[in-house]
């Protein structure tokens, strides 16, 4: 929820060390998931069809700032990549496991084919 109460709150008078900066991503980051929540809970909480529209584009645009914090998060601590990759993994085992197809895999044969087609 945004805090207007204080406006200076996000303030800080010197620069920060790359530490502070990834504590303060995860923040950003956070804020931007709750963003996420909010945005795509009122897009489904209405009826108007502009409002519902904009508020659904821009619930996805906080999901590509999502995107664009995860990338620096890894970029500035190369050690949560290797964690997310270890759990992106243990996922991908589970799926495997379970028979589930990876989304997340494109299957260019098949776009290529699709183009030939048309
Ligand atoms: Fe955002």
């Amino acid at each position: 929820m945004p805090s207007f109460a204080n406006p200076f709150s996000g303030n800080i008078d010197r620069k920060i060390g790359k530490t502070e900066l990834i504590q303060a991503i995860r923040v950003d980051i956070a804020s931007e998931l709750e963003a996420i929540y909010l945005y795509d809970a009122h897009s489904h909480a209405t009826d108007d069809p502009l409002a519902k529209k904009v508020l659904a584009d821009i619930r996805d645009e906080e999901v590509e700032h999502v995107g664009e914090l995860m990338t620096l998060m890894r970029y500035l601590d190369p050690s949560v990549a290797d964690l997310m990759t270890e759990g992106e993994g243990e996922v991908k085992e589970m799926m495997e496991e379970l028979g589930i197809k990876d989304a997340t895999i494109h299957d260019v044969d098949a776009s290529v084919g699709s183009l030939l087609d048309e």
